[in-house]
């Protein structure tokens, strides 16, 4: 027998069938009658079951076999077989197999446990399949992301995360000591999208964002990853086209690319497939209407919970975009509406909601590009002026109309995966009163 190829992940096999092959992976679940054994062998991204009939291997090999636990890691070697009923595609016959590193009371065992203790072994929780799945729809969105403006010929514009000012809002600020001045853990990369707006017209910034938000909600987390556009010269109406070909495309990527990792989370894909354009519109004036009429109390100039956005998602199979909201409880910088009625001020502010419960995905609107105007809300928002100067200037050296939105990726990853809760979208959550691990 030759020697066998060495490959370094269970997806690679498939170019291997019929070829002697060995990798490394761990013990994922093991099924033995005493004479065979079926093993779910971890390599890379992928589960492959490895087979042995106790006549076919070493009597070493045997042992290992039988001594392997639960997670353990195991050096693997046999002839790959197609098998079109498995999610790889191919099963493994074993002939040789050594137990590499030999794993005692593996914390996470196939019966259920608690969300608490998953979240204290967060670092070993990321193993099981539908944590890895979930992680696997999130690397396909954040490239899904990079493609979509790379191919619109966006700039990428990296954003500070330590910064002087507040985006959105002084009530949820990270704070740390900037030798002797005050720094705050970025809110938004936003406020540095605008400027550069002007120096490469299409912009867009993804990263890290932080709120200390004292909410304890499944929608919540403190540290969250956001994708930010800005355009020149787009105005409200564009700001809604691409928002929705954003959102069309990125579902579509996940209902392309993540079909294995939907599977396995039990996703019901119908769901996503209903995600075509055109999404039903309306203002906030509307949304509240509808929600008096279904029985919620709200009145108009208060600001949509969880539960305003879920029943007005609830009337659509995709997302709805909400516009035109009160100016008084939206962020300093948007533009005020042109039909804003007297006493009930609006502004071109724009919110995807998600159908399915899962909230508000997208926040945005038309800025400010009046210089005075722009002034006057910041002082109207008791903001420090001096920490906005340079904004200001972006107002006074060849200003322009320009839009731009943010998107949370948790939230779209947990609506596109069908996970209910914000911490199994990102590999190691922060949360209220949480840092561990
Ligand atoms: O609506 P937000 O606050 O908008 C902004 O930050 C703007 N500066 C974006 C822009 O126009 N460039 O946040 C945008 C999105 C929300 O729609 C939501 O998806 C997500 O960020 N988000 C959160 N996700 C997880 N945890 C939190 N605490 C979040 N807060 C906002
Ligand atoms: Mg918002």
């Amino acid at each position: 027998m030759s020697d066998p190829k060495t490959v370094f992940s269970v997806r690679e096999l498939k170019r291997h069938i019929g070829e002697d092959v060995a990798l490394h992976g761990w013990l994922d679940n093991k099924r033995s009658s005493g004479k065979i054994a079926f093993l779910q062998v971890r390599s890379g991204a992928g589960v492959v079951q490895a087979v042995a009939g106790r006549n076919d291997v070493s009597e070493a090999a045997w042992a290992d076999i039988e001594r392997a636990t639960q997670e353990s890691t195991l050096w693997v070697a046999g002839k790959v077989k197609e098998d079109k009923r498995s999610p790889s595609g191919v099963e493994i016959q074993l002939t040789d197999l050594k137990v590499v590193h030999l794993t005692q009371d593996y914390p996470i065992t196939p019966k259920e446990h608690g969300t608490a203790f998953l979240m204290e072994n967060r670092h070993l929780w990321l193993r099981s399949s539908k944590q890895r799945s979930a992680l696997r729809v999130r690397s396909e969105v954040e490239q899904a992301i990079r493609d979509f403006f790379y191919e619109r010929d966006f700039t990428l514009i990296d954003s500070p995360i330590l910064t002087p000012a507040a985006c959105e809002g002084t009530s949820t600020l990270f704070e740390t000591d900037y030798f002797g001045d005050k720094a705050y853990l970025s809110q938004s990369g936003q406020l540095y999208l605008e400027p550069a707006a002007a120096a490469l017209g299409k912009v867009y910034c993804f990263g890290p964002t932080f709120r200390a938000e004292k909410s304890k909600t499944r929608r919540h987390l403190m540290e969250f990853w956001m994708v930010e556009p800005e355009v020149a010269f787009l105005e409200f109406e564009g700001l809604t086209q691409l928002a929705q070909e954003f959102v069309v495309y990125l579902v579509g990527r996940v209902l392309d690319r993540a079909k294995e990792e939907l599977k396995i989370l039990e996703r019901d894909t119908a769901k996503l497939e209903a995600v075509v354009p055109p999404f039903p519109r309306i203002t906030y004036t509307q949304a509240v209407e509808i929600l008096n009429a279904e029985g919620n109390p709200i009145q108009w100039g208060d600001d949509f919970g969880a539960d305003e956005e879920t029943i007005v998602a609830s009337r659509y199979d995709r997302p709805v975009m909400v516009t035109h909201f009160p100016a008084a409880f939206k962020a300093f910088y948007m533009q005020p509406s042109p039909d804003s009625e007297l006493g009930r001020e609006t502004v071109l502010g724009l919110d995807i909601i998600a159908p399915e419960g899962y909230g508000e995905i997208i926040g945005g609107s038309q800025r400010i590009h009046d210089h005075d105007l722009l002034l006057d809300r910041i002082r109207h928002h008791n903001l420090p002026i001096e920490a906005f100067q340079w904004y200001l200037d972006v107002r006074k050296y060849g200003s322009f109309p320009h839009s731009g939105f943010g998107m949370g990726i948790e939230r779209f990853v947990a609506w596109m995966s069908g996970v209910s809760h914000l911490r199994e979208t990102i590999p190691y959550p922060r949360m209220l009163y949480k840092i561990y691990p």
